[in-house]
């Protein structure tokens, strides 16, 4: 497997790929390694002190999405959130990011599977899956570790994941971009989150998520968010809190990304969404009273649809 020192060998194999260029032997051996991860942008594995990561390469956007991504993965992480862990290298010409492996411990295997996955096993053959963070979380009420409310945690870290999403303009929010960690045998297979991954501001104002939030389906908004609290197994207090503290989280986003070296014409290109007239209007009109003492919706099954 490729090590940290072969990074700009890589880069060099993934730009001549992309500009559909003949790659030599040596190149096509190291892009090859460890086989195809899925996803659109470029990457590879590498190992460093025994460990897997992902290398995911920049890919010609119009701001420097490796220390971009690793910001946002970082920011989450202050608002409770457990993401996989991140690092930036600047190569010749570009920084590339590093993605620790949640699915391997050195060469233990740890079994992995897709939201998408997961969600259609549960689907009767014919029918769509119910593809959202309210359908994740009660997937997680049934088939996760219930000894010591281990699965309400999740729940509740899935909730507050939707809640960051949507102000941060993460909204390639899709069914793969969430998996679920299957725990040891002594466990009984439960289900358990894994550590988030590919959250980055997208930058694309697009007003909607890819992943379903509320009775309003995929809008992103926190009134949507909110409508179905009771499924994430959280009393409506419960959830303004998370609510709130991931708001005070992004309130402080372009203070963290600073620290993170991202530079000024790409926080100002970012502002224009996170601090824009919609998602500013998300984190200034929240108010706690309109939920703490609204009557909790009658909990419906969302899988007999
Ligand atoms: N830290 C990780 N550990 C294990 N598997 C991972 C990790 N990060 C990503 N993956 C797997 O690799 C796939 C591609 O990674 P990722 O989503 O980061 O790439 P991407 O190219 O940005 O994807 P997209 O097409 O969603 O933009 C994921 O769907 C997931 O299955
Ligand atoms: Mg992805």
């Amino acid at each position: 497997m490729p090590r940290l020192d072969d990074a700009q060998l890589l880069s060099e194999a993934v730009r001549k790929v992309n500009a559909r260029e003949k790659v030599n032997e040596l190149e096509r051996k190291v892009l090859s390694t460890g086989g195809s991860f899925g996803g659109a942008k470029p990457k590879a594995l590498i190992e460093i002190n025994g460990e897997q990561w992902i290398i995911k390469f920049f890919n010609n956007e119009p701001i420097d999405v490796p220390l971009v991504e690793h910001a946002t993965m970082t920011l989450a992480n202050k608002a409770g959130i457990q993401v996989a862990e991140t690092k930036v290298i600047r190569l010749i010409g570009e920084h590339v990011l590093l993605v620790r492996r949640f699915d391997r411990q050195g060469l233990k295997r740890i079994h992995s599977v897709s939201a998408g996955t997961a969600l259609r096993a549960i689907t009767p053959a014919g029918q769509e899956p119910n593809f959202g963070y309210p359908a994740l979380a009660q997937l997680l009420r049934s088939a996760g570790d219930q000894e010591n409310k281990r699965n309400s945690e999740d729940m509740k870290e899935l909730f507050r994941r939707m809640v960051f999403n949507i102000l941060i303009d993460n909204t390639d929010d899709h069914e793969k971009n969430h998996a679920l960690l299957v725990e040891s045998r002594n466990k009984h297979g439960k289900y358990k989150l894994s550590p988030a991954y590919d959250v980055l501001t997208t930058n694309s104002g697009q007003g909607y998520q890819e992943f379903i939030c509320g009775i309003n389906q995929r809008d992103s908004t926190l009134e949507n968010a909110m409508s179905q609290f009771n499924l994430f197994g959280m009393t409506s207090d419960e959830a303004v809190s998370q609510v709130v503290r991931v708001i005070d989280v992004v309130d402080g986003w372009k203070k963290h990304f600073v620290s993170c070296g991202v530079c000024e014409s790409d926080l100002n290109s970012l502002s224009d969404r996170i601090d824009g007239e919609e998602l500013l209007k998300e984190r200034r009109s929240f108010t706690p009273s309109d939920y703490t003492s609204r009557s909790v919706k009658k909990k419906t099954s969302l899988f007999s649809r």
